[in-house]
């Protein structure tokens, strides 16, 4: 294995929302540096390697930070580069690395660049965006725009600027301008962005949206095809994304952050299929593919996904596990029914055990969301009252998500504001949140927390789980998922049971003759144990083995 890019965990912190450290109601880089004992350094830490900040620099907001409007700085609600360095460096100190997103397909509209850009069709930025003159009035007399492509975020992907008179490109909110990756000044001023944060310390980069930084040369326009709901599904995007010109700026920008030893990026696959992804993971470079964060609570639905994607990427390609994220609903939700009387409380816990040991124990490298270890469920936001830009635009042309309720305030203990904030949350509080915490969790030996701490100690201390082979097990149970992973002399078997019944499952052999030891059951069966030929899971027992 290649390092800690390969074998690792990765936790995903939303800023705003982890721990607020002076009572404005929005989480900041200080708040989490109060809190890296949660995540490393100690014997009860949960044991991650890396954390993944998603943006933290200046911004208007339109789109929660997603709008940089200085790629090199810090919001001061966030803090200062000051608190980030200190961050690094606290990180740093208890073997944590950090890694930073780069939101390069686009930019606020409050950039100066873009006001630079806007302000002049023949200055020196005049080209640092994607402009074109309107090919003249429709019939109804509204100006023509440039093509057909959508915006994502609902409505068409060009905005009509009156003060240079011409439309500019954004995939997502018109305040959200397409940068010109063709301009060598800005393909330099970019890279130089990624220099500076590697200078600063960062282990690493997410890059947002990477598959679109380039578009058609032409700008032709996207051939139509008959999709499902909502607009951008009426056309093939084979245009307004997935350019050639893609590989070679990926190798320039992976030479640069290898100058520096143990870096890693990973790229956000914006809307593409697992043929997309594979030939855009590299060394050192992985992709969410998203196999895994739609798939529904079924073992026959997991095993699909897990065959589909070895067909895509072979066994050289390493892949990036994903559960939750910031965009998608949460998956103690997604995969648990819906209800808060104890039994609908008590299956929603036991569910969380066994996806997280799907995703903790399966080929790749691993990526926590925020809460999820305490399996936070969403937060019930009516559409009316939602801050989430796209889902405030939506209509029956736009469906759109409301990702608000995945972006809710971490749990910390039973106190006033959860623990997060002495002052008003900028979203609410979880309505379990004084049961359901860090604190709560941490002293109850059987919680989500709990396993959570378990599977990551396990992964560290097996070869097998950090780097192994995977092979599916052919159980004879229909609602098991197994796989064996293995790599050398190290071995382990995985079981998970998704129904509500036990099943009696077919163990295989544990390699070389030896036998598999049972290292964590998450419905409390004897550590130590023994399994061969026959053993029979309980109701939702995920169960690892090694030899
Ligand atoms: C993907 C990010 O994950 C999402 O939160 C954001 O809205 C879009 N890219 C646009 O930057
Ligand atoms: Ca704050």
């Amino acid at each position: 294995m290649d390092g800690w890019w390969q074998t690792g965990v990765v936790y995903q912190i939303y800023p705003r929302s982890y721990a607020d450290s002076n009572g404005d109601g929005i989480g900041d880089l200080a708040g989490i540096a109060a809190h890296l004992d949660h995540l490393a350094g100690r014997p009860d830490s949960l044991g991650v390697d890396a954390i993944w900040l998603s943006p933290f620099y200046p911004s208007p907001d339109y789109d929660f930070g997603y709008d940089v409007a200085d790629y090199v700085g810090v919001d001061p609600r966030f803090g200062s580069l000051a608190d980030f360095e200190r961050l690094v460096e606290a990180c740093h100190a208890r073997g944590l690395k950090v890694i930073i997103d780069l939101v390069l397909n686009h930019s606020s509209s409050e950039h100066p660049w873009f006001e630079a850009s806007r302000a002049s069709r023949s200055g020196p930025f005049a080209d640092w965006y994607i402009w074109r003159d309107s090919p003249g009035r429709s019939l109804t007399g509204g100006r023509r725009r440039p093509n057909n492509w959508r915006s994502f975020f609902g409505g068409p992907g060009w905005e009509w600027d009156r003060a240079r008179e011409q439309f500019y490109l954004h995939t997502f909110l018109p305040q959200q301008p397409d940068l010109n990756w063709r301009n060598p000044e800005v393909r330099e001023a970019l890279l130089g962005v990624v220099r500076t944060w590697l200078d600063r310390g960062v282990d690493g980069f997410r890059l947002d949206v990477f598959n679109t930084y380039f578009k058609d040369a032409q700008l032709r326009s996207n051939p139509w095809r008959l999709g499902g709901r909502g607009a951008w599904s009426w056309q093939r995007h084979i245009h307004d994304r997935d350019q050639p010109e893609l590989r070679p700026l990926l190798m320039e920008l992976r030479a640069i952050v290898d100058e520096r030893p143990g870096r890693m990026t990973v790229g956000e696959l914006f809307d593409d299929t697992l043929v997309d992804a594979a030939p855009l993971i590299a060394p050192r470079h992985l992709v969410f593919d998203w196999s895994l964060i739609t798939v529904p609570w079924s073992a026959a639905a997991f095993k699909r996904a897990i065959v589909d994607r070895d067909a895509a990427f072979g066994s050289e390609r390493w892949p990036a596990n994903v559960l939750s994220n910031h965009d998608q609903p949460r998956h103690a939700s997604r995969l648990a029914p819906l209800g808060g009387d104890a039994t609908a409380v008590a299956e929603w816990d036991a569910r969380a055990k066994v996806a997280a040991t799907l995703l903790l124990t399966m080929r790749g490298t691993a990526f926590l969301y925020y809460g999820e270890e305490i399996a936070l469920r969403n937060l019930s936001i009516p559409n009316a009252q939602a801050v989430d830009p796209p889902a405030r635009r939506a209509s029956f042309l736009f469906p759109w998500w409301n990702r608000d309720q995945a972006r809710g305030p971490m749990s910390w203990s039973a106190g006033a504001g959860g623990g997060f904030s002495s002052g008003r949350p900028w979203l609410p509080l979880a309505p379990d949140a004084a049961r359901r915490n860090v604190a709560v969790e941490s002293a109850d030996r059987g919680s989500v927390l709990n396993v959570y701490r378990q599977l990551l100690g396990l992964r560290r201390a097996s070869p097998a789980l950090q780097a192994g082979d995977q092979e599916l097990a052919d159980t004879g149970a229909a609602d098991v998922l197994a796989y064996m992973r293995r790599t050398g002399e190290s071995a382990a078997f995985v079981a998970l049971n998704f129904a509500s019944h036990p099943a009696s499952v077919a163990v295989p052999a544990a390699p070389a003759g030896g036998d598999w030891q049972v290292r964590l059951s998450t419905t409390g069966r004897g550590l130590g144990e023994n399994i061969a030929g026959t053993a029979t899971l309980a109701p939702l027992e995920a169960l690892v083995a090694t030899t």
